[in-house]
């Protein structure tokens, strides 16, 4: 079997869906990768706490402790790449990141979005689906350009709404989706079964969702 590719996962809060990739790498023998790091902006991050608890090392930038955003931005980035990952993972990281970061994984870069993009960008996608009114909204995973939640979309699943739906109603069952669709992407990029044709992901195999 080929070495397991090495991936970095950054959070910014709670990290359910590290804890997803966490329990599919450790369930699933032919996974074909292993979370070698899991970094944050927030010191004080639940994700940090996981990773942690699974003997996985750490680190967290601050924006706050550095002058601007671009010196955060590469702080961040060497910070990860010292732990030399083939695949980097946006689990709920709720800060914008450019070519400063980038360009240093380029198409190896994957983000979950609670929603069907391209409705709802931005970090607040389920408040403003059940604002809207919509009926069916869901998730999405992609990989990250310099766009906010742009990039080449490699799986998504819809999620109806409920008439009695509230925000954490919906994002829960929205969650619950990620936690599936999330680690089957990665695992996917993982195995180098991923060819990006422009906007368009294609597997040799079935998509993933
Ligand atoms: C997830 O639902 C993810 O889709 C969303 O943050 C949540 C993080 O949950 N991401 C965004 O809104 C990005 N625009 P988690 O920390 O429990 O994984």
């Amino acid at each position: 079997m080929s070495t397991p590719a090495r991936i970095a996962v950054l959070v910014s809060g709670s990290g359910t869906n590290l804890q997803a990739l966490l329990d599919a790498v450790a369930a699933q023998d032919d996974f074909g990768g292993e979370v070698v790091l899991v970094a944050s902006d927030r010191p004080g991050a639940t994700g940090l706490d996981r990773a942690r608890a699974a003997g996985i090392a750490t680190e967290s930038r601050a924006l706050d402790d550095h002058p601007d955003r671009q010196s955060w931005e590469t702080a961040l980035a060497d910070a990860v790449a010292a732990h030399r990952p083939d695949v980097v993972v946006l689990a709920g990281f709720m800060r914008l990141l450019t070519t400063t970061f980038l360009s240093r994984w380029p198409d190896r870069v994957v983000n979950v979005h609670p929603s069907l993009l391209p409705a709802f960008r931005g970090a607040h996608a389920v408040d403003d689906a059940l604002a809207y009114g919509v009926t069916v909204t869901g998730c999405t995973v992609h990989l990250v350009d310099e766009l906010v939640d742009h990039g080449p979309i490699i799986a998504q699943e819809a999620v109806r709404v409920a008439p009695d739906d509230d925000v954490d109603s919906l994002h829960a069952r929205i969650q619950a989706v990620e936690h599936r669709l999330l680690p089957a992407c990665v695992g996917a990029l993982c195995r180098d079964e991923l060819v990006v044709d422009g906007r368009h992901v294609r597997t040799p195999s079935a998509r993933p969702g």
